[in-house]
């Protein structure tokens, strides 16, 4: 039974402070450290936060020991097997499974938000054709505070909820439309006779020239890789969403901000930077060397789609997404060697003593990067991807943080490492 408080002592004065334990429902028992400061004149210091717990929440549970990942309770194996992403987007928003009558009325409130204003169009069409498609989920995420002014006030819960359901319905037309623009086709509309993510591949490849048959084994993966990238407890880009809510911003700019931080390579801009590795080592007899590099300090390559801040044993996402691979590829009668050669960089990174001392595994972005190619999708669409499945997540846990009553606005402090106080020098007198 962990202890419900912690001594702290001052060596130097004697003088000492009772710290009290919070415990959860599972994880680490944790150390209230707000009293320090005033008692014992100290701050604590933890750069990237690997053991800080920033909030409580009720919505993702993670075990990296143990690989375990819960989205409210329930086992992201059970999930990818039973569910669908918009039950789980339910789940993850209203803390319970749903029955089948509220299922319905949140697919029907899903579609009913699919659309996106016309003049958003314009918007998207002043990106230039080549414009990363992120560059432009960002700013058009962002622009919808300037478009729905009935959903900006955070007070109103039913402002916050409408906010958080059209951005889940809109992202898959906000992708598709970014998509369309960088190919130059015309937009297409939201059809909603089609689930989610069917829905999102109808106005991806849909043409007006004919009839468009989405393949349901496209569909069902699509679907499978959103719930697996639903959420994650608090990832740099939900705490970005959260950082970013503290302030009292719309949601719409929290969600912005999420897009912003998932964007980076070190998170979820890793599935891109996982193909482009692929397709850079190229061959099985190229692996060695890129080992080596992954493994010099002085080299800043790095096996992307390895690593993991939490998990330190296998990603439980990475396992689920690496037997789906198998299937969808044996299923769309595809041989892709990018596969085969990520299943040897698997096996050989895993009897490496650098990763194996370092306990890197693959994790969700190695292998989903190669289920998006079989769908067609391009490589620099991937993490557009990760950011439709990720604002379930992002949006769950604004909520929660807008209803939690200990809400305050997140400020972290420094270790000061800058100059002492000094006088200015007039400029004449500078040497
Ligand atoms: C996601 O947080 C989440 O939950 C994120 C996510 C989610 O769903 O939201 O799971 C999604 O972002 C997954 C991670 C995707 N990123 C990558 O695949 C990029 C490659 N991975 C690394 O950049 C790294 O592993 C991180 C960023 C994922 C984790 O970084 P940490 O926890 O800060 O680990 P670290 O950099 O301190 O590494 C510890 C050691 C270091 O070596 P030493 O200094 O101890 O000698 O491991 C080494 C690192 O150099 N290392 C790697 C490595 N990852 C860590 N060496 C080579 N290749 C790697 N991929």
């Amino acid at each position: 039974m962990p202890a419900d408080k912690l001594l702290i002592t001052d060596p130097d004065t004697g003088s000492n402070v009772e710290l009290p334990v919070i415990s959860g429902s599972a994880g680490l028992p944790t150390v209230d450290i707000k009293k320090l400061p005033g008692a014992l004149g100290y701050f604590t210091y933890d750069s990237g936060f690997a053991a800080t717990a920033a909030c409580r929440s009720s919505v993702t549970y993670i075990d990296g020991d143990e690989g375990i990942l819960l989205y409210r309770g329930y086992p992201i194996e059970q999930l990818a097997e039973q569910s669908s992403f918009t039950e789980v987007a339910y789940l993850l928003m209203n803390g319970e499974l749903p029955d089948a009558s509220a299922l319905e009325a949140f697919r029907q409130e899903i579609r009913y938000h699919t659309m996106i204003h016309e003049s958003m169009k314009t918007f998207i069409g002043g990106f230039n054709y080549d414009a990363h498609p992120m560059a432009m989920m960002m700013g058009i995420v962002a622009s919808m505070s300037a478009f729905y002014h009935d959903s900006l006030d955070i007070e109103n819960p039913a402002h916050r909820r409408l906010a958080a359901v059209r951005m889940i319905a809109k992202m898959p037309t906000v992708a598709a439309a970014c998509y369309r623009h960088s190919i130059g086709w015309p937009y297409a509309y939201p059809s909603n006779a089609l689930g989610y993510a069917s829905r999102l591949l109808h106005m991806m490849y849909s043409v007006p020239a004919e009839p468009y048959e989405v393949d349901p084994v496209a569909a069902n993966a699509l679907d499978l890789l959103f719930i697996l990238h639903a959420d994650h407890e608090q990832n740099a880009s939900t705490s970005t969403v959260r950082l970013a809510g503290s302030t009292g911003a719309n949601p719409y700019a929290c969600i912005a901000a999420g897009c912003c931080a998932l964007w980076g390579p070190a998170h979820g801009g890793a599935n891109e930077a996982v193909l482009r590795m692929l397709n850079e080592i190229g061959s099985v007899e190229n692996v060695p060397k890129f080992m080596e590099r992954a493994k010099d300090k002085n080299d800043p390559f790095r096996l992307m789609g390895f690593g993991h801040r939490v998990y330190k044993n296998f990603d439980p996402r990475a396992t689920i997404i690496r037997k789906t691979c198998h299937e969808v590829l044996e299923k769309m009668g595809i041989s892709d060697p990018l596969l085969d050669l990520a299943m040897k960089l698997e096996e050989i990174a895993l009897q490496d003593d650098y990763f194996v001392e370092r306990k890197l595994y693959p994790n969700v972005d190695f292998y989903s990067g190669i289920i998006y190619k079989a769908l067609n999708i391009p490589t620099n669409m991937f993490t557009v991807m990760f950011a439709i499945a990720r604002t379930v997540g992002w949006v769950s846990q604004w909520l929660e943080q807008c209803e939690t009553p200990e809400t305050r606005i997140g400020r972290p402090r420094q270790v000061y490492t800058g100059d002492a106080a000094r006088d200015y020098v007039p400029l004449t007198e500078r040497a």
